[in-house]
């Protein structure tokens, strides 16, 4: 571990909490010993950098790629390329229990993501276990203060998962994952099996515990309207790529890429239990064995233009961020 004493930075030195560059993973995809298969390229080439404290929020349709991102900077899948740095050290450098010192993730489902024989104290404990810290009686006693900072009474402690409601099970697994202290909290759909009352609950008790306990978020839904709520920045991926990056208000309010305007405006949808919105895109999601030329989103795209089915386009960087875009030439500020 490093035990080099903490420097104070200037925001403008400091170094970013996770920054990822040209990043890639692929799959091998009906591999046998005849053939060799086909290439899906799961995630391409993404550059992200996330500041400490700030929340990213990663949007995108189902198989963009988003849980192969987040698979990778927990240390759980191997890049095909690119790097990763963890506040400044290449990810591969890093230890396993280092890493996960730093790192800890939230998933979707609370309940599958829980160990049904366990009970609650068991369950949030087990990290301070495995990492061998305080006695028996000292890691009772962080369960039950971490358990208040979650929201959660103390009684429940002796309690199994299946006796809690859904949102009191997300509180379980948050509580598990901030008892060693991570800095970096990677929730991928964290709320999208609750209700929607419940979210919303799970959302402000997110945002507080961002404040109480200094934490970096990246926020993964499919749901643009939450990011509002949450997210500092917003990087929007499309079949493996970040086609635009920029601050969570200028996304909301200026999309640029025309596939972030159509996520936009299927923000508005009734009911999130109804699955994925419309977004009055015609034609689905692309096969991503067989990924359409040129820009892999013009198929769908309102506004394509004869050159989008030719090229794709270059990633304009500006003042805002980063966008993927023929209709924004390198150079072009808009
Ligand atoms: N182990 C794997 N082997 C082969 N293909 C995979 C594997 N894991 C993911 N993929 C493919 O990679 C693409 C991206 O998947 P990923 O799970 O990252 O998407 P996602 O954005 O998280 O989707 P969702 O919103 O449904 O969770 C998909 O086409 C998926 O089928
Ligand atoms: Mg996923």
């Amino acid at each position: 571990m490093n035990m080099q004493p903490k420097t104070q930075q200037s925001p403008a030195t400091q170094t970013p909490a996770v920054e990822i560059a040209n990043l890639s993973r692929s799959f091998q995809v009906g591999a046998s010993l005849m053939s060799k298969g086909k290439t899906l390229r799961a995630v391409e080439d993404v550059n992200l950098s996330v500041k400490r404290g700030e929340v990213l929020g990663i949007v995108g349709e189902s198989g963009s790629g988003k849980t192969t991102l987040s698979r990778m900077m927990l240390g759980l899948m191997k890049p095909s390329g690119g790097s990763i740095r963890i506040d400044g050290q290449n990810i591969t450098t890093i230890g396993r229990s280092e890493l996960s010192r730093k790192v800890q993730p939230v998933f979707q489902d609370p309940y599958s993501s829980l160990n049904p024989r366990k009970t609650i104290g068991q369950i949030i404990s087990l990290p301070l276990e495995t990492h061998g810290s305080g006695s028996r009686e000292e890691r009772t006693k962080a369960v039950e203060e971490m358990m208040l900072q979650v929201g959660l009474a103390p009684r429940l402690i002796h309690s199994y998962p299946s006796q809690l409601s859904g949102g009191q099970r997300q509180r379980v697994a948050i509580a598990r994952a901030l008892m060693i202290r991570p800095e970096i909290l990677i929730c991928d759909e964290p709320t999208s099996a609750l209700d929607v009352s419940v979210q919303a609950q799970i959302l402000n008790l997110l945002k507080d515990l961002r404040e109480k306990f200094n934490l970096t978020y990246i926020f993964i839904t499919h749901d643009l309207g939450i990011l509002e709520f949450i997210a500092d920045r917003v990087a929007v991926m499309y079949m493996g790529r970040v086609v635009e990056s920029a601050t969570a208000w200028n996304v909301m309010n200026a999309p640029r890429h025309p596939y972030a305007e159509a996520l936009l405006g299927s923000v508005l949808t009734p009911d999130p239990k109804l699955g994925l919105p419309d977004l009055h895109l015609g034609r689905g999601f692309p096969d991503p064995l067989n990924p359409p030329t040129g820009c892999s989103f013009h198929p769908r795209c309102p506004k394509a233009m004869p050159q989008c089915s030719a090229n794709a386009p270059r990633t304009t960087r500006d003042e805002h961020g980063l966008v993927e875009c023929h209709l924004y030439p390198e150079g072009a500020s808009k």
